[in-house]
């Protein structure tokens, strides 16, 4: 269990298979992510490739997700990735369904079913408003949405499609307000994470905008200051 946990807003780092984010690499991340909660209190979990996820564990505070499971259960079972065995390795969590590994909607439930009793926090993904509300359904703790064509082109979620994540953030509450609503695909900058915060996004998934960029630290803490700064609106509440 890391001892930064899962707080909101929330960036969750995706190293995906970047080689520039593998083996000693993705430990470097880690130790990133963890200076960063240091000065600014935002929690930043990352999801580095299964075969790296139980060195990243045990070097880092910072809450490690997979970024896949399947959901088989422990005995006769080939090359899965069991859930218990990722929590044993030190995973918290796991995303399902990312848009470069899509899942149909029934073996979404079951991935959810099977991380939640292997204590895995979830993180759906989703590539539209229609499939966050479906996702939604089966409480996962949280729905990521992000437009495929968008991840990796830098145009970021927030200012290109605005109405996919406000749309998102109505279809998820309006299923269960207790379901958290992430978006990501093309966020660079903290003016993305602001844009997607005013949206009612509750955090971001980010890669390329931190793995790739020439100083990895100062991305995601530009990312994690605007979260700091970021202040909610004030909801007047008619008496
Ligand atoms: O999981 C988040 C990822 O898909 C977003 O990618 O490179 O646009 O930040 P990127």
């Amino acid at each position: 269990m890391s001892a930064i946990i899962i707080r909101y807003p929330l960036i969750l780092l995706n190293l995906k298979t970047y080689e520039e984010a593998m083996g000693p690499r993705a430990i470097e991340f880690a130790k990133i992510a963890e200076r960063v909660y240091e000065k600014t209190g935002i929690t930043v979990a990352l999801a580095p490739q299964a075969v790296d996820l139980q060195a990243v564990a045990e070097s880092t505070e910072a809450p490690v997700f997979a970024q896949h499971i399947d959901p088989v259960k422990p005995g006769k079972g080939t090359g899965h990735i069991l859930p218990e065995a990722m929590a044993e390795a030190g995973c918290e969590g796991t995303l399902i369904s990312h848009s470069e590994r899509p899942l149909p909607l029934e073996v979404i439930e079951a991935t959810i079913k099977r991380a939640r009793e292997a204590d895995l926090y979830t993180v759906v993904c989703a590539d539209t408003v229609e499939k966050s509300r479906r996702v939604a359904a089966h409480s996962p703790d949280a729905v990521a949405i992000e437009p495929p064509e968008l991840i990796g082109s830098g145009i970021p979620v927030s200012k290109a499609q605005p109405e996919i994540v406000r749309g998102a953030v109505g279809a998820v509450k309006g299923v269960n307000s207790k379901v958290r609503v992430l978006c990501g695909a093309g966020i660079t900058d903290g003016e993305d994470v602001t844009a997607a915060l005013e949206l009612g996004a509750e955090g971001i998934l980010v890669a390329s905008g931190v793995v790739k960029a020439k100083d990895p630290q100062a991305a995601l803490m530009d990312l994690a200051r605007a979260m700091q700064r970021w202040k909610p609106p004030v909801v007047d509440v008619v008496g």
